[in-house]
């Protein structure tokens, strides 16, 4: 069971803890703590800081393709310990970023890991899931993960890059690769840009005021349609 506990004194409180390769899950919440704010919800971000941060774009073919291999096989990123605010005072943390390799990314691993039950246990708490559109399994391993740390995990908000494929995949490649595949003569054609759509970015909007209402009313978040509704695979 949920345990939001809003009251009808106090403004709900939203943590949002995450971390961001090249920008597209903070240019969501951005737009998600909006519509969160427009209910009346505080929202406070906090985010993931690796030790060494991967740089964005990587720069070349050769060290991409290794990023992609060894993600695949989870390799956590050290980060930095979190602060002490205490994770307590707010009724719903939001644990948002992307995935790499079919899992959540090495640093959301390292503070699963290391801070995981000290963060979410007893807690509420709502993934979001940034992606070119392979989110399953990420959302299946990340769940486990959050409810083994004794989280309580009622919903998921996911939004899937809104491009077709192969050129989807090929263009996130890339982009990663510090190429520009939006503009190239072929690809370009059928690849318009990396990453989310504006109309996405709306969407995050009202996703927000949506969960705000949830959470003013007291409701479950179990029952809201929270996926992206713009080109789901
Ligand atoms: C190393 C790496 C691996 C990735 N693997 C996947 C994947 O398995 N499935 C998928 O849908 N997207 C994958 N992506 C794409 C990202 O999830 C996607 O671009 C996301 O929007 C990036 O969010 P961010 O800018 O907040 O980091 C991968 C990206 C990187 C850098």
């Amino acid at each position: 069971m949920e345990r939001l506990g809003t009251d009808a004194q106090n403004p709900p409180r939203v943590l949002i803890i995450y971390y961001s390769f090249s920008g597209q899950t903070s240019g969501l919440l951005n737009h998600l703590s909006i519509g969160l704010r427009q209910q009346g919800v505080e929202v406070a971000l906090e985010k993931i800081r690796p030790l060494n941060p991967p740089r964005f774009p990587v720069g070349a073919i050769l060290p991409t393709i290794k990023m992609m291999l060894t993600t695949f096989g989870r390799q956590r990123l050290s980060i930095r310990d979190p602060d002490g605010t205490n994770r307590a005072d707010y009724n719903l943390l939001i644990l948002a970023g992307p995935t790499w390799s079919y899992n959540p990314s090495g640093p959301v691993l390292d503070l699963i890991d290391r801070f995981g039950s000290r963060l979410f246990g007893g807690q509420t708490v709502l993934p979001l899931i940034s992606c070119r559109g392979y989110w399953r399994l990420h959302w299946l391993g990340l769940k486990r993960l959050l409810i083994a740390c004794g989280a309580v995990v009622p919903n998921k908000i996911i939004f899937s890059h809104p491009a077709p494929e192969p050129w989807r995949t090929l263009g996130v490649f890339l982009k990663i690769a510090g190429r520009a595949p939006e503009r190239s003569l072929l690809i370009g054609r059928y690849y318009k840009r990396f990453g989310h759509s504006k109309e996405q970015l709306a969407e995050a909007e009202r996703l927000g005021s949506l969960i705000g209402t949830a959470l003013i009313k007291n409701q479950s978040l179990a029952e809201l349609e929270l996926q992206s509704l713009i080109a789901l695979p």
